[in-house]
C-alpha cells in the first residue's frame, strides 16, 4: 500500500480554512461558540442556559485560536485565546457542575497557553483541572467517575473520557507527582476491559456499582441503542488510546488504538464519512462528521506510531475522511461562520448541525499532516 499524495489538498484546504477564521474573526459573538442558527455561531446548548460557562466544549475555539496562533503568528489569535481561556475562569467557581471534561476544557486552553507560552497562571490552572479529574478516580472500581454529583448518575464511565486523561498525565508530566498518571493508566486499563467488545465496537457507558466495581449495565448512551455502536465514541476511542500510548510508551495502548481503529475503518470504507451509530438504522441516515475529524487525528497519530508497512492503512484512511469530509461537509461560504456540518449531538437528538468541535479536529487533523507536531492533548 503507498502513501496517498495529499500535501496539495491538505494545504489547499488549510489555507481556505484560515481564511474562513480570519473572516469570522471580529464576527463571532461569544467567546464560546458551539453551534451556529442562521449561519451564526451561538453558544446556547440545546435547553441549557446562553453562555453556559462549564458547558464540556468551551475548551474548543481557544483551541482553534491557539492553532490559527501557531500557524500564522498573528497575535490577534493568541489574544482571542487569553480572553477564552481568562473567562474560563469562571467555570471554577461553579464546582457542582463541572465533571470529567475538564480535559476538554483544559488542555486546549489553559494547556496549550502553557506549553506554547510557559505562563505560569496557565499551568496553574492546568493543574488545578488536573486535581479536579483525579479526584473523580472511584479506588475500588478503578474508574473515573462521569458527569454531575446526581445520584441518577452514579457510577457512570464514559468513553469519552479517554479523551479528559491527557490531563492527568501531563500534570504528572509537568509536577514529577505520579499520582495523575497511575489514575489515567487504571482508568485506561478499565476502560479496555469494559468499554471495548469483543469486536471492537466500543460501549458508550458502563455503570459500575461504585463500592464493588461490578458492573450493573452498559446502556445506550448517545447511539441508537444498547449494544449498538456510537461513532464518536469509537473516535474518543481511537484518539484517546493512542494518546495513552503517547503518555505511557506502553504497547497496550497502541494496541487498542488499533484495533478500534480497525472496526472504525471497516464500518466507513464505503464513503469514508460516519453514521452517527454504525449500528443503526438505514432509514433515516443520521451523519456524525464530528466523528471522522477525530478518528482522523487518531489515525494520524497511530501511523506515526507503528513501523513503515503499516503506516500507510492509518494515514490514507485518514486522509480519505478528511477528502470526504471536505467534499460532503464542508462550507466554505462566508454567510455560514463554521466550516464543518452535518455533525450530530446524539443519536436520538437526530439533528444535522455544525458543532465547534468538527472545526477544531479538522484544522487539528490538517495541520498534523502539513507536517506541525500538534499535540495539545
Ligand atoms: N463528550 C461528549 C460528546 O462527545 O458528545
Amino acid at each position: 500500500m503507498n502513501f496517498l499524495d495529499n500535501s496539495k489538498w491538505v494545504k489547499d484546504t488549510l489555507a481556505k480554512a484560515e481564511k474562513k477564521i480570519d473572516y469570522t474573526f471580529d464576527k463571532i459573538e461569544t467567546l464560546f461558540p458551539y453551534t451556529t442558527k442562521n449561519g451564526k455561531y451561538e453558544s446556547s446548548v440545546f435547553e441549557l442556559p446562553i453562555d453556559d460557562i462549564c458547558w464540556w466544549t468551551n475548551g474548543f475555539y481557544p483551541g482553534i485560536m491557539w492553532l490559527m496562533y501557531l500557524r500564522t503568528k498573528e497575535v490577534k489569535y493568541k489574544n482571542k485565546a487569553v480572553e477564552c481561556e481568562n473567562a474560563l475562569d469562571a467555570a471554577f467557581d461553579d464546582y457542582y457542575r463541572l465533571h470529567h471534561d475538564v480535559g476538554f476544557m483544559w488542555l486546549t486552553s489553559a494547556v496549550a497557553d502553557y506549553r506554547i507560552n510557559k505562563n505560569e497562571q496557565s499551568r496553574k490552572r492546568g493543574l488545578r483541572a488536573a486535581d479536579m479529574l483525579a479526584a473523580r478516580y472511584n479506588i475500588n472500581a478503578e474508574y473515573i467517575r462521569a458527569w454531575g454529583f446526581g445520584d441518577a448518575l452514579k457510577g457512570h464511565a464514559i468513553i469519552d473520557c479517554m479523551m479528559n486523561i491527557p490531563l492527568l498525565y501531563w500534570a504528572s508530566e509537568e509536577s514529577g507527582d505520579p499520582r495523575y498518571k497511575y489514575i489515567a493508566e487504571h482508568h485506561a486499563d478499565t476502560t479496555i476491559k469494559h468499554h471495548i467488545r469483543d469486536d471492537y465496537s466500543v460501549n458508550h457507558i458502563v455503570i459500575f456499582d461504585q463500592d464493588s466495581g461490578e458492573i450493573l449495565a452498559k446502556p445506550a448512551g448517545q447511539g441508537y441503542a444498547e449494544g449498538s455502536s456510537w461513532s464518536r465514541g469509537q473516535a474518543w476511542a481511537i484518539y484517546g488510546f493512542v494518546l495513552s500510548y503517547i503518555h505511557t510508551g506502553n504497547a497496550k495502548y497502541l494496541n487498542a488504538a488499533k484495533n478500534v481503529s480497525h472496526y472504525f475503518i471497516s464500518n466507513i470504507c464505503d464513503e469514508y464519512v460516519a453514521k452517527c451509530d454504525f449500528r443503526s438504522p438505514e432509514e433515516p441516515v443520521i451523519y456524525d462528521s464530528t466523528a471522522g475529524v477525530i478518528a482522523a487525528c487518531g489515525l494520524i497519530e497511530i501511523a506515526k506510531a507503528v513501523n513503515e508497512y503499516e503506516k500507510p492503512l492509518y494515514l490514507n484512511a485518514a486522509v480519505r475522511i478528511l477528502k470526504a469530509t471536505e467534499e460532503r461537509f464542508c462550507n466554505w461560504d462566508t454567510s455560514e461562520q463554521s466550516i464543518v456540518q452535518m455533525g450530530t449531538s446524539a443519536y436520538t437528538n437526530g439533528i444535522h448541525t455544525p458543532i465547534i468541535y468538527g472545526d477544531y479536529y479538522f484544522i487539528e487533523a490538517l495541520m498534523k499532516l502539513d507536517g506541525n507536531e500538534i499535540l495539545f492533548w
